[in-house]
């Protein structure tokens, strides 16, 4: 079986009035199905636009993929129509991005933001996505998630709005998790949790794969000390203190 994600040679760049950024610079990784892979580098290694890239979402102009194949179970993610690719996020991947403060609308209820999903790419009808709904919000942790679903995202704290990222993300049961740097905005403790919610969810569904971006201290990555992580170095800032980094995740991954 082809694996479940396949990047080969990935460049993807930017055209500015100051020149050519090469944001990514030639990746190349597999994720297998219940495999987790942290991707760790330094803060504009490349990871963001990496993990934007795979799900076609860089702005263009003035970015574009010019070079490599992204392979999704062996489909040419790269090939796909707009429409195609909309079915793709969200259905079959499902993404937490780095900012859970702006990636939630402040105007919607948390409920109505996890019910939109599931009656866009589930066609659920609006009392089965409810009910799906307060289901999501009790597995990734929140209390009295009926009365919860009712609510703001300012009616959140920091870690309860990733919970609801996550339950998003989740929420069509897709194969593959990009999470982004899904703990940064968080302290240490809550960090803790979500990354133990995460490996759960990894556990709890065996076709289910997470692929992790994470900052240049790969903290996270060694934390989640799952028999199934690697970690995956995003090259152009590869120093000593990054390829210690990776050494220890590598460690913690077997033990
Ligand atoms: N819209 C953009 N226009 C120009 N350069 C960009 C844009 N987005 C990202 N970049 C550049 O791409 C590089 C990689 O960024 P990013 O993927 O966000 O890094 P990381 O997530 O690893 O911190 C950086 O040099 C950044 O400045
Ligand atoms: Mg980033």
């Amino acid at each position: 079986m082809a694996p479940l994600l396949q990047i080969k040679d990935l460049h993807t760049e930017f055209r500015t009035g100051a020149g050519v950024v090469c944001a990514v610079d030639g990746i190349s990784y597999t994720v297998e199905r219940g495999e987790t892979v942290a991707i760790v580098g330094e803060s504009g290694s490349g990871k963001s636009v990496g993990a934007l890239s795979i799900l076609r979402l860089i702005p263009h102009p003035p970015g574009r993929i010019t070079r490599g194949e992204i392979l999704f179970a062996g489909r040419d993610l790269m090939q796909l129509s707009d429409a195609q690719m909309r079915e793709v996020r969200g259905a079959d991947i499902g993404m937490i991005f780095q900012e859970p403060m702006t990636s939630l609308n402040p105007v919607l209820t948390i409920g109505r933001q996890i019910t939109e999903t599931l009656e866009q790419h589930r066609r659920s009808d609006p009392a089965s996505a409810h009910k799906r709904a307060i289901e999501l919000l009790g597995l990734v942790g929140i209390a009295d998630p009926a009365r919860r679903l009712k609510q703001y995202p300012h009616q959140f704290s920091g870690g309860m709005r990733q919970r609801v990222m996550i339950a998003i993300a989740i929420a069509c049961d897709p194969k593959l998790i990009i999470a982004d740097e899904p703990t940064t905005a968080l302290d240490v403790t809550i960090q803790a949790q979500i990354l133990e919610l995460m490996n759960g969810l990894t556990r709890a569904t065996p076709s289910g794969s997470t692929s992790c971006m994470r900052g240049a201290s790969s903290r996270a990555a060694r934390q989640r000390r799952s028999t199934t992580t690697r970690a995956i170095l995003t090259r152009w800032h590869c120093c000593g203190r990054c390829l210690g980094s990776i050494a220890r995740a590598r460690r913690a991954s077997t033990r």
